[in-house]
């Protein structure tokens, strides 16, 4: 549904929801937000959380009576919340005159308790703080867990029993990973069930709020051109490419326990697959499109290793300055296995995609930052164009790039004729590029996951069966790679990563583009 200000936080669904959770049938505009930022003090609700609700507030998303605050362990005043958190507002939306006045009017509704993640006694004060600014209004609370996953069950339970809405609702928006593994998914799914009913859990793949991402479908549904080009028929095989030009630095504590197959595969890249490769949902509804999701990545096959190839950047001198290599990361062991790049092939089982190669590829400190969605087409049958003029068979087939960032754009290459009195072929792009289509600047993704949250929307979360089915098809091959202790390829960093992953296309057919 098409979003303006204001609109739709009051939809008939909030709405309602509001009046069947509280039982009374209350004045919408008798209802207050409060935001909590669990683990206020990382880095996470630095960077990219309050940014997205000062965004939110700026372009007027925010409902009238809505309060922030911020809880972890460190002592802060509310004054040192605010001036921590002014340090990273942008006014990136759009250069407006009024964005300093804006900030102030922001900062005012951002408070900060300090208390330990297991007190109900510390969540019961910050409960009581909350009830003040609330009023009497109908009291929605959103929680956003922005702390180490370990420590999650225990702010859930505690947020839960001591700081929960008692008239209107209460969400938990939870941030990834969700477990190292099947087993460790489903315990944490288990506790978190404990304490919160599943549509009360809003778990984040902020993938799934980026602009290009998000018109995966209405590209697909909404044209009628594409839809009857997308199966085995025609589809020679989709890659799904990430790529960061830069290391772990700062998160190797972090990233040495997870490694790239859980940090990137298994969540952002296989919800893009799921996305794309799924069947047209019965409607819009969250529950629909979750459920079409599900469908697909159920008749995927698990992943074997025969199929996968990793590896780890090394140190690499270029132009006079030395870039370190990943174990150079004191947080992370000298002779740590772990892969910081990683392609893998993956295969759907279903009358759609049987026998197309789903390429995968994610990697940090490569030589380019990107991440997209190329679709390569088949041949053109009988190609008389390749028979007359000697095209190179490759170079004729039709590809899609939906480039999800950075400037974001979705581009067709076809094939056209070079003007003039001669017969030559040429490839030119047809190109939807948005910085030129489009003035506005694209919203952050945690922007667009916050609003839903705050609206009750689910279909940019993942629904726990969602999450199963997609440890079911990482995890024996996440096991078999500890067991085996395979080694991962080294590749200098800034380079296109482990030549390996070009055999493996080639195994394919493939060319990565
Ligand atoms: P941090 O490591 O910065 O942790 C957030 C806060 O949690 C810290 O400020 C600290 O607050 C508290 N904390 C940290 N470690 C512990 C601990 N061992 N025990 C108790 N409290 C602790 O995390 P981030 O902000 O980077 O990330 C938050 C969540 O989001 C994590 O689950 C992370 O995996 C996920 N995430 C992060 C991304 C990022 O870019 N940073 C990207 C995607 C997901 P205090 O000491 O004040 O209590
Ligand atoms: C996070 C990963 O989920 O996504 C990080 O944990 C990665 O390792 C990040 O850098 C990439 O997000 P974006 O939005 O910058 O592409």
């Amino acid at each position: 549904p098409l979003k303006t200000p204001k609109d739709g936080l009051f939809s008939a669904t909030s709405w309602q929801e509001s009046s069947d959770l509280s039982g009374f049938n209350v004045r919408k505009d008798e209802s207050t937000v409060s935001i909590t930022v669990v683990g206020a003090s990382g880095d996470l609700a630095k960077k990219k959380i309050f940014p997205a609700l000062f965004a939110l507030y700026y372009e007027d998303f925010l409902p009238k009576h809505f309060t922030i605050y911020g809880y972890a362990r460190s002592k802060m005043t509310d004054e040192e919340l605010r001036n921590m958190v002014s340090k990273t507002l942008t006014c990136r939306i759009d250069k407006r005159e009024n964005c300093g006045e804006k900030m102030e009017e922001f900062l005012k509704r951002c408070f900060y308790h300090s208390g330990q993640y297991d007190s109900l006694k510390n969540f019961a004060e910050l409960g009581k703080k909350l009830c003040q600014h609330e009023a009497g209004r109908i009291a929605n609370r959103l929680f956003y867990l922005s702390i180490p996953p370990n420590i999650f069950i225990d702010a859930v339970r505690c947020a839960s029993s001591s700081a929960s809405s008692t008239s209107g609702w209460t969400r938990v928006i939870v941030e990834k990973p969700f477990g190292r593994d099947s087993e460790s998914s489903a315990a944490l799914t288990r506790g978190l069930k404990q304490y919160l009913k599943e549509e009360q859990i809003f778990r984040i793949d902020h993938y799934l709020g980026k602009e290009l991402v998000e018109n995966l479908s209405v590209l697909r549904f909404s044209n009628l051109i594409f839809e009857p080009l997308w199966s085995r028929q025609y589809i020679r095989n989709v890659q799904l490419i990430f790529s960061e030009d830069f290391g772990t630095e700062g998160r190797g504590g972090y990233f040495d326990h997870y490694g790239i197959i859980r940090d990137i595969m298994q969540n952002h890249l296989l919800q893009i697959l799921a996305l794309f490769a799924m069947e047209t949902p019965i409607s819009l509804d969250a529950e629909d499109i979750r459920n079409e999701k599900v469908k697909v990545l159920r008749s995927m096959r698990p992943l074997k290793l025969s199929d996968v190839i990793i590896g780890q950047y090394k140190s690499h001198t270029r132009g006079g300055v030395t870039y370190p290599g990943y174990t150079d990361d004191k947080t992370v062991p000298k002779d740590s296995l772990t892969p910081t790049f990683a392609a893998a092939a993956l295969f759907i089982d279903n009358a759609r995609w049987d026998g197309v190669p789903f390429l995968m590829k994610a990697g940090k400190a490569l030589h380019t930052r990107r991440a997209e969605i190329r679709v390569q087409f088949r041949h053109v049958p009988g190609n008389l164009y390749n028979r007359n003029f000697g095209t190179d068979l490759d170079q004729a087939t039709n590809e899609l790039v939906i480039r999800v960032q950075p400037d974001e754009a979705i581009y067709l290459k076809i094939n056209n004729k070079v003007p003039g009195l001669g017969m030559r072929l040429d490839r030119s792009n047809l190109n939807l590029h948005y910085a030129a289509r489009y003035s506005k600047e694209i919203p952050d993704a945690y922007e667009r996951l916050l609003l839903d949250a705050i609206e009750g929307e689910r279909r940019l979360f993942i629904r726990s069966d969602e999450l199963d089915a997609a440890w079911a098809l990482f995890t024996p091959l996440l096991k078999e790679l500890e067991k085996k202790k395979v080694h991962p390829e080294y590749y200098p960093y800034g380079s296109r990563g482990p030549i390996g992953a070009h055999y493996l296309a080639a195994r394919y057919n493939v060319r990565w583009g």
